[in-house]
Parts: structure tokens; C-alpha cells; sequence
């Protein structure tokens, strides 16, 4: 069984990042080796290039997202942890599987439709985009392909790609199955508890970034808006501020809604703020100490990278040729 996951490089590393992301490979991880199976993790970096980027920005969250994965809990030693474009069979893949997309069918994804109609410049990248995705997926003969909701279109388009490769060329590709989680807690800013915590837009002082020193975190939850009230209880429509820091707490110490609400029933909104920012403190600590040491040796990074694009390749590639030989290309 082998389960593969495309992450985009983003700026944001914020709680919101670990709480909907880096926890939820840690678990894939987790999950993969329970059954059995592999996990693969890919930076995708050859996606952010399908809309506006600056080169400095590319190299940087790409260094930046592979140490964090490292970081909270990705093992080198058990998954595969890798950059799409140090793996050249994906984008070789992804040309091979052109042949047998449809171009109805890439003008039909609701994402292009929506990012084309965001942008000045709309790339060629862009509509081909979901090809490469489904290169990513298939040259590990993928079992399971968990993703947010809204991949389920792309990864339908993958699982249609992958059938007709093999009613045309013979059995080559395994066709894939999205599995699409509930997503945990979708952390709110801790100023607006309205909008996602996310470091592009909202008060910066309620965003909780994961490289933020012990003090600059305790600030940001003293500070943190409630209500008029003084109850601890989960009720985001009347109560967002409260219930967000519930959700934090829960995330951060792996106790449920309920659990948190009944341990600080009657203490007052102070202790509590404190409690989480304490309780966050010492989730983050170890995974920015660790991410630290990672990036103070771009040597040694750059040596997990080529280790994890090693490991990739030695699955990818064997794929790759398959289906080189199979479409009829004279290999020498
Ligand atoms: N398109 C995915 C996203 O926006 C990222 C991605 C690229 C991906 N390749 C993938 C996800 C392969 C799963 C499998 O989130």
C-alpha cells in the first residue's frame, strides 16, 4: 500500500500550517506504516511556477517547507521525503500522460477556471497543471492520494488518465483513490477569530508563526480577543475567540473539545489564554529547535534532499519506463 502526498511550498508557516498540514503527514506517516505500506511526501515545487512567483521566494519555501517537514515528525528513514524537480521522471511523466488527456477535460477544472480568472498572465503551465499532478501520483503506483476537497476534481482526472493509459497501452498505471479527511481544526486568527490565521492577510499580532520565540507566542494568546462573557465554552457562532483557543488547546495537547472545556469550566478567561499559549509554547519549541538546526546546514538539508529524490527515483523511474515502452518509444 502506498500513499502519496504533493505538498506546495506556501510562505505561510503559521499554526494554521501545523495544525491542517504538517500534523496531518505526520499522521499519513503514521497511518501508511500501520498498514502495512509507504508513505511518499513530495515538496511540489515545479507547481509554483504555474502562477506568478519570484525565483528568491521559490528557493526559499522550498528549503523552508522540506526542513519543516522534517521538523514536526517526517522520517527520512521510514517515507520517502523529497522536491518534485529533483525527480525529472515527473515532468517526463507528465508529457507522457498529455497524450492521453483530454483538452475538454483541462478545461473543464474548476481550479483553472478560478485561478485563470485571478490572474493577467494566465500560463500554459497552469491549464497543464493538473497533468503533472497526475504524473506525481502515478509513477509511484499510488494507492491512496490524500487531499483537501478541493483536489477531488484533480484527482478524478488522475484516476480517468490512468484507465485510459491502460486500455490504450495495456495494464501499466495502478488507479489511485482520493481519500479526502475531515479537516481538524481550521485555526483562526487569534485577533479575528472571523478569518483563517494566515500570514497574508489579518493582524499580525494574531497570527501565531511556527518560527515565533516562547515570549512572542505567550504575547500573541494574553492578547488574544474573547468575549464579554467568562465561560470556556466551544461556541463558535457566539463565542469565536473562545472556541478558536479551544480548538488551539485541543490541537496542541491532543485533548478533545470537551475535555478542555470541562478542565478550565469556571476559571476565567486569563488563565486560560495563558494555559494555551503555554501549552503551544511547548508543542512548537522542539519543531522550531529542529528546524533551526536543519537550516543552519544547508549542506546537510541538501543531503536529505538528494537522499529523499534517490529513494523517489528508485520507485519512479521503473514506472516511467514502463510506460516509455509500452507507448512504443525505442529505448537505447
Ligand atoms: N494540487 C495540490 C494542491 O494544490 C498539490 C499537489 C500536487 C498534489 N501534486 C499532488 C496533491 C499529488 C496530491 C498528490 O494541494
Amino acid at each position: 500500500m502506498r500513499v502519496f502526498s504533493g505538498i506546495r511550498a506556501s510562505g505561510d508557516k503559521t499554526l494554521g500550517n501545523y495544525s491542517g498540514g504538517f500534523r496531518q503527514y505526520v499522521r499519513t506517516q503514521e497511518e501508511a506504516a500501520a498498514a502495512g505500506g509507504e508513505a511518499v511526501f513530495c515538496v511540489v515545487d515545479m507547481h509554483s511556477i504555474t502562477t506568478p512567483f519570484e525565483p528568491e521566494v521559490l528557493r526559499e519555501s522550498t528549503l523552508s517547507v522540506f526542513a519543516w517537514l522534517i521538523a514536526t515528525g517526517l522520517d527520512p528513514d521510514r517515507s520517502i521525503v523529497f522536491v518534485q524537480s529533483h525527480v525529472p521522471a515527473h515532468s517526463e511523466g507528465a508529457w507522457l500522460l498529455g497524450a492521453v488527456t483530454a483538452f475538454g477535460e483541462l478545461r473543464r477544472m474548476t481550479q483553472f477556471k478560478e485561478r485563470a480568472d485571478e490572474q493577467d498572465f494566465v500560463s500554459a503551465g497552469l491549464f497543464t497543471y493538473p497533468v503533472l499532478m497526475a504524473a506525481d501520483i502515478l509513477l509511484y503506483d499510488t494507492d491512496v492520494v490524500p487531499v483537501g476537497d478541493d483536489q477531488r476534481q484533480h484527482v478524478e482526472l488522475t484516476r480517468d488518465i490512468a484507465e485510459r493509459f491502460n486500455q490504450r497501452f495495456g495494464e501499466t498505471l495502478v488507479v489511485p483513490r482520493g481519500v479526502y479527511p475531515e479537516e481538524g481544526a481550521r485555526v483562526k486568527n487569534l485577533q479575528e477569530p472571523d478569518r483563517l490565521m494566515s500570514t497574508t492577510r489579518g493582524a499580525p499580532q494574531g497570527v501565531v508563526r511556527m518560527i515565533d520565540e516562547p515570549d512572542v507566542i505567550r504575547k500573541k494568546f494574553k492578547t488574544a480577543v474573547t468575549d464579554s462573557g467568562r465561560e470556556v465554552k466551544h461556541d463558535p457562532q457566539e463565542k469565536a475567540g473562545v472556541s478558536n483557543l479551544i480548538e488551539i488547546m485541543a490541537v496542541a495537547t491532543g485533548a478533545s473539545i470537551a475535555e478542555v472545556e470541562s478542565r478550565y469550566d469556571g476559571a476565567g478567561y486569563g488563565q486560560f489564554k495563558e494555559d494555551v499559549g503555554e501549552a503551544v509554547v511547548t508543542l512548537l519549541t522542539p519543531f522550531r529547535e529542529r528546524y533551526d538546526e536543519l537550516r543552519s546546514d544547508e549542506g546537510a538539508l541538501l543531503g536529505l534532499m538528494k537522499r529523499g529524490a534517490e529513494n523517489a527515483a528508485g520507485v519512479a523511474n521503473p514506472t516511467l519506463d514502463r510506460m516509455y515502452e509500452r507507448m512504443g518509444f525505442v529505448r537505447a
